[in-house]
């Protein structure tokens, strides 16, 4: 009996092992995410350690759960990509119980035969240790008894818990369990006032603000391999771009329009989007964050603005292309679409360490006010107006938005630069501009003295853009069966 649930293990640790020969073997090394741990304890201010938290798993309907999504900063420390386990980063060398030292440790989900037959493989303890090199990795079943002092740290820094997360019944270490079982430990106070909502000096251990900078320091500096990731994700998301650009015609929907862009991430194996796509035709682009997609028939008329980003190996892209469906500009959507494109181009110059975000953004609204009242859209350059209501930069890494300083560039950081005019149905201006939405947005790797355009080859420039219009798509003769015919 023994013998043959010994063979039955062996046959199901081969199998689930087997499996994983499918995986992308492109993803960050565990060497990465180790020396992100040494970055981190360089960081880490005296006698303190950092705990991090996996990202809860979050329920859509039912028995049907969203589709899982690790969060950034324990991926980036571990490169682990599931859910319910804690990790604890300590600045100095902890002594266990035999003697052993250490200076990290992860709780992660055990395996389980049953629940990886419906829902998938699982690292346990021992993947953890052999595949992302976390020595001390321990099922999260024993983060509960485990014997850490906290009161003897001068800070215990983790990100406040202002999500709800679910408690499953059934698991007595799943998330909900492993941050209950945390805050006994820390002794957090039973309610959240004195923490993150009031910002009283801290009368505690607990340091839930510290890691915002520290995290920002550490992921908006990209290292080489972080920056090979993210150049895949870009031209995969231009190649979308262009793909589309080819393929477009009136009386497509929009959700056909989003559904190649993302075809074409799938076709490159981006595992995900980086955030739902944005594809608005006409007025629907004045929306700026606009994911309904909804539009049945898009005109000759109208532009349409996409806005999408594929995520290869957790990284991603935040490219917008804005295009007229007829393939050709209208002398009042050229005038727009020009008057963008040098905002962003005036950014561009200056776009080089030592800059701020705030002297990009203000380069940019000066060119679109001047442009804007000389097309006799505002009044004066100095009329407060909505046509171009958000700034123009981000950083972009593991989150679209990625953390980081939002004041001078350095090298190495990657972000954004994406000038927009909006002008809604009824604006108080002439109405021949009206339904009239135009961002371009591209991304910029900070070189030494300069930056480098990493997404220059989805076309931007109009001419560009209407040349690539008339190339012949695939689509062409991607017809599919009129499913009411015949009814
Ligand atoms: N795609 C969101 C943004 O451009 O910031
Ligand atoms: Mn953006
Ligand atoms: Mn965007």
């Amino acid at each position: 009996m023994k013998n043959i649930a010994l063979f039955l293990s062996i046959l199901f640790a081969h199998a689930v092992f087997a499996q994983t020969a499918d995986e992308p073997k492109d993803f960050l090394t565990k060497e990465f995410h180790k020396e992100r741990r040494q970055k981190l304890r360089e960081k880490l201010p005296p006698n303190s350690v950092a705990v991090f938290f996996a990202n809860a798993v979050r329920n859509r309907s039912n028995d049907v759960d969203y589709v899982y999504h690790q969060d950034p900063n324990f991926f980036y420390f571990t490169g682990y990509k599931e859910p319910n386990s804690v990790l604890l980063i300590f600045k100095d060398k902890q002594t266990a119980n035999n003697g052993k030292q250490y200076d990290e440790i992860i709780f992660v989900q055990p395996r389980n035969e049953r629940a990886e037959m419906w829902t998938g493989r699982r690292l346990g303890d021992s993947g953890v240790k052999a595949r992302l090199g976390l020595e001390n990795a321990f099922n999260n079943k024993e983060f509960k008894k485990y014997n850490v002092d906290f009161s003897k740290f001068d800070q215990i820094l983790f990100i406040d818990f202002e999500n709800d997360v679910r408690n499953e019944p059934y698991d007595s270490a799943d998330l909900y369990d492993l941050i209950d079982q945390f805050k006994a430990k820390v002794n957090y106070p039973s309610t959240k006032s004195g923490l993150a909502l009031n910002r009283e000096p801290q009368k505690n251990n607990l340091n839930t603000t510290g890691l915002v900078d520290i995290m920002g320091s550490l992921r908006s500096i990209k290292a080489k391999e972080e920056l090979d990731l993210i150049k895949k994700a870009v031209k995969i998301s231009c190649a979308g771009q262009v793909e589309v650009m080819k393929a477009m015609k009136p009386g497509m929907s929009e959700r056909e329009i989003q559904g190649i862009h993302e075809y074409v991430f799938k076709k490159y194996q981006a595992e995900d989007l980086g955030y739902p796509s944005i594809v608005g035709a006409g007025h629907n682009g004045c929306i700026l964050h606009y994911i309904d997609n909804y539009k049945p028939n898009i005109t000759t008329k109208e532009l349409i603005l996409m806005d999408l980003g594929a995520e290869y190996r957790g990284y991603t892209a935040d490219i917008t292309r804005t295009i007229p469906v007829s393939g050709k500009f209208s002398p009042e959507q050229k005038q727009i679409y020009e008057l963008v494109l040098k905002a962003q181009e005036e950014a561009m110059k200056t776009c080089k360490p030592g800059t701020s975000f705030a002297e990009l953004t203000a380069i940019t609204r000066t060119v679109i006010n001047k442009g804007l009242k000389d097309l006799g859209i505002i009044k004066s350059e100095t009329e407060q107006h909505t046509y171009y209501p958000h700034g123009c930069c981000h950083h972009i890494g593991l989150d679209v938005h990625d953390w980081g300083p939002y004041d001078k560039l350095q090298e190495n950081m990657v972000i954004t630069i994406e000038p927009g005019i909006y002008i809604p149905e009824n604006a108080p201006c002439d109405k021949k501009w009206w339904s009239i939405a135009v961002r371009i947005e591209d991304d910029f790797l900070i070189t030494k003295d300069g930056n480098e355009h990493i997404s220059a080859s989805a076309p931007r420039k109009v001419e560009e853009i209407e040349a690539t219009m008339k190339l012949p798509s695939p689509l062409d003769d991607f017809i599919l069966p009129d499913l009411e015919k015949g009814k």
